[in-house]
């Protein structure tokens, strides 16, 4: 089996890539945030280029994700992208974010399939790199799908990894696995599934109902316990210690790559890492007010010492 890492805008960057992998061993694949295209002629600046940046990547198999409707500028990253080394590239067909979708880029990109079969057809005739693209089912109701689906067949994907709910849903509801089977039965390339694997019980009822699974990303599932990989591969659950640890390096790195106070950062991280003890209330409550980084520092240490973990970790909403 496969797991890799969600992208995640703010979370998954290449510092949390980085440390997570040392402390609980690399995944088999990552996922960029999505990123920008750069204008044709020019590199990734700034934010981008760190993502993508080789050195800040070693070891690991990453796959940069792109969030764009323009063709010409897609196929110049892929451009950009082969000269840096890397094998694939990820288009995100599935941000439901209401400004992105405005632009008719993420999902918003399945609200007009002429425009996407004619932007598909371009960037596969020209890129440099393969293309895999994640998708959602549709943007109001499961029944575009079928359209979407056909459309996507037409193309030579790398890979097609589905999130299957539609761009209303946001994060709410159940994800139609049905679509999920619908894809692995009619897909001429690979298929992924994305979406609540949240324990080995969620994986479990996945692997009964498709057992011709063969890749799972895992996102706020990984964040709310890090040892979700390992344990979906028969492994142990995090001990106090290690995810101390984790949170150790996670702070030090963000502080280093930030220069300064990294506690807004950790404090997303803990909207997620709550949920691997067993009481996440009283966490979030501990660590919502500190500020400075003593504050922080004192009110991470009080929970290490008085909360015990979970049983069984799992992300249980925003
Ligand atoms: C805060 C946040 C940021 C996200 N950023 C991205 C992104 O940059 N690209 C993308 O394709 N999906 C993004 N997603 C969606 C996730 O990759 C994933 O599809 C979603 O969380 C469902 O998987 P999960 O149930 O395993 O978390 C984001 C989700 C969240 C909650």
């Amino acid at each position: 089996m496969i797991f890799s890492l969600a992208p995640m805008e703010g979370i998954t960057g290449s510092v949390f890539r980085r440390v997570h992998a040392e402390c609980f061993g690399a995944l088999d694949r990552y996922y960029t945030p999505f990123l920008a295209p750069p204008q044709v002629g020019s590199s990734f600046g700034g934010k981008a280029y760190k993502e993508v940046d080789p050195e800040r990547n070693q070891g690991l198999d990453v796959v940069p994700q792109l969030l764009t409707n323009d063709a010409d500028k897609f196929v110049w990253a892929t451009q950009v992208l082969a000269d840096m080394g890397y094998a694939e590239v990820n288009l995100n067909l599935g941000c439901p974010s209401g400004t992105v979708v405005a632009k008719g880029r993420g999902a918003g990109f399945l609200r007009n399939l002429g425009e996407l079969e004619g932007f598909l057809q371009e960037v596969c005739d020209r890129s440099r790199l393969p293309i895999s693209v994640k998708t959602r089912v549709g943007v109001l109701e499961d029944a575009e799908y079928e359209k979407i689906l056909e459309l996507y067949c037409r193309f030579p994907l790398q890979e097609l990894i589905v999130h299957p709910r539609v761009q209303k849903d946001r994060y709410q509801g159940v994800p139609r696995l049905e679509l999920y089977g619908e894809t692995l039965r009619r897909a001429p390339f690979p298929v992924a599934y994305n979406g609540d694997i949240f324990g080995t019980d969620d994986m479990a009822a996945l692997l009964e109902a498709y057992p011709e699974t063969r890749h799972v990303m895992l996102g706020r599932g990984i964040l709310s316990n890090p040892a979700l990989a390992r344990m979906l591969n028969g492994g142990q659950a995090a001990t106090a210690a290690e995810l101390k640890h984790f949170h150790d390096k996670l702070f030090c790195a963000y502080e280093e790559e930030i220069g300064g106070n990294a506690v807004f950062r950790m404090k997303e991280w803990w909207s997620y890492a709550k949920y691997s003890f067993a009481d996440p209330q009283v966490v979030h409550r501990a660590v919502r007010k500190a500020r400075k980084v003593g504050e922080y520092e004192e009110a991470v240490e009080r929970v290490f010492q008085t909360q015990g973990l979970s049983a069984e970790p799992r992300f249980g909403g925003f």
